[in-house]
């Protein structure tokens, strides 16, 4: 894989100096934002696709999930189905449109603490290859819809009891949150056993999801350790070897200069050894590892471009006030998460300058960037670029204040292909069916 330029680590790959400019996938962010507006979020395509072999070649024995809530669309299911990826989906939307896409349904994972009845009678006429089980009362609800003559495979998510995760709302591994059963209270234990006495449901292992932007690997190695003990007192307590673990996602990414992404190769390694370590230990043979990245997979991808529509000095400090903001970004807000942001499109003059770069919505907490550096003359219809911005933006974007959600671009080699169109008023507008009477 060839490296980015000098200072631009946490940008996609293909990134390079153009001139004042910066260019992703061989085409000029300015070009972009003149041709497709802003704001706009910009996908590298090959970086997608180099991720995805980066974890194929470090987990060729695995099955990988890519995680579709971090961003998804049609076309990136095809690169996903191309590079020998699956799909975890969490919703009918996902469920639909991975199958619409053409991604196998044997490689699609459904998850979800709360699944609708529709999404599974969904999930089972498509045949995904698992359904994860999150509670107890889900086992006879899905049994209840097999088919006769089907069978379906499942999983149990399983709660580990470690915390891991780069904010609490994105913890999930703990024994307080609402996903999964727990270990150590028997909860899960109680599931599995409810699942084999089910016959339309085949059982094929554990899942587990520890929590999102996780930078090391020891979180997952405790993991395996609480997971491996725990199929093994299955086997000593009910004679049931299980042959698959599924450790989800989390894989942290570096967002500012400086920050560490989670190192995939020594997850690999360091994974692999402890799972033969600890299945040796208790006899076990060696399941097979499923994992669900979704941020490492298309976040670093990802570009956002904004224009500046107002620079206002106060008594504290000067707002740089964007076209975009919490509506397609809400990550800062939700989580206090932290980006880099950089003038694009023309050089910058003189020095730099703090600032603090707000959005368009009607909230002062509408802050996209706090302190951060850009040159002291920026000005209206500057463009500013965020790196690592192509997971959880796009996806979590509303339609807040009734501005429609941006657009995304894939670029390769030069060309630009929009990939999700923007959202325009009309669409906005479309969905009020309001009509007055007579009288009204
Ligand atoms: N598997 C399961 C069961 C999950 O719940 C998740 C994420 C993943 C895999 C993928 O995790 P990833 O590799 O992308 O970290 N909106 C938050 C992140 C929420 C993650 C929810 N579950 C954020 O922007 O940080």
């Amino acid at each position: 894989m060839s490296e980015p330029a000098a200072g631009l680590s946490e940008w996609p790959r293909s990134t390079r100096a153009v001139g004042a400019d910066l260019a992703v996938g061989g085409v000029p962010l300015g070009e972009l934002a003149e041709r497709f507006g802003t704001p706009l979020y910009v996908l590298d395509e090959a970086h997608v696709r180099q991720t995805c072999r980066v974890y194929r070649q470090a987990l060729p024995e695995a099955e990988i999930a890519y995680a579709a809530k971090a961003f998804l669309c049609r076309d990136l299911v095809r690169w996903l189905r191309e590079e020998g990826f699956g799909l975890d989906v969490c919703s009918l939307g996902e469920l639909e449109l991975a199958a619409a896409a053409g991604m196998p349904a044997e490689r699609i994972v459904l998850h979800g603490n709360a699944k609708s009845a529709e999404e599974l009678r969904s999930a089972l006429r498509l045949g995904v290859g698992r359904i994860v089980l999150d509670n107890a009362a889900e086992v006879p609800r899905l049994a209840a819809l097999v088919a006769p003559r089907q069978r379906q495979r499942v999983m149990v998510r399983v709660v580990p009891g470690i915390e891991a995760g780069a904010h609490h709302a994105i913890r999930t591994g703990g024994e307080d949150q609402k996903f999964g059963m727990s270990v150590a209270r028997g909860d899960a234990e109680d599931a599995v056993l409810r699942v084999l006495g089910q016959p339309h449901l085949e059982l094929t292992g554990l899942h587990c999801h520890l929590g999102s932007q996780i930078t090391s690997v020891r979180p997952y190695l405790a993991a395996v350790a609480t997971l491996v003990a725990f199929l093994a007192g299955l086997r000593d307590r009910h004679g049931v070897v299980l042959p698959e673990l599924d450790l989800g996602g989390g894989h942290g990414i570096a967002y500012r200069p400086g920050e560490h992404a989670l190192d995939v190769a020594a997850f690999a390694d360091d994974v692999r050894r402890q799972l033969a370590r600890r299945c040796a230990l208790y006899d076990l043979p060696v399941p097979r590892l499923i994992i669900e990245p979704g941020r490492a997979i298309t976040g670093p991808a990802g570009v956002a471009v904004y224009r500046v529509l107002v620079v206002k000095r106060t008594a504290h400090r000067v707002f740089v006030a964007v076209d975009g903001g919490m509506a397609d970004n809400p990550r800062p807000v939700l989580y206090g998460a932290r980006t880099a942001v950089r003038l694009v499109g023309r050089a910058g003059a003189g020095r730099s300058r703090r600032v603090t770069v707000v959005g368009r919505y009607c909230e002062s907490g509408d802050v996209l960037a706090p302190d951060v550096e850009v040159p002291e003359d920026v000005h209206p219809g500057d463009l500013l670029a965020v790196p690592a911005a192509g997971a959880y933006q796009q996806s979590m974007a509303s339609t807040y204040n009734l501005v429609g959600r941006p657009p995304v671009v894939a670029v390769l080699d030069g060309c630009a292909r929009v990939l999700l169109r923007r959202e325009s008023t009309a669409d906005l507008l479309a969905r009020d069916v309001y009509e007055p009477g007579e009288d009204g």
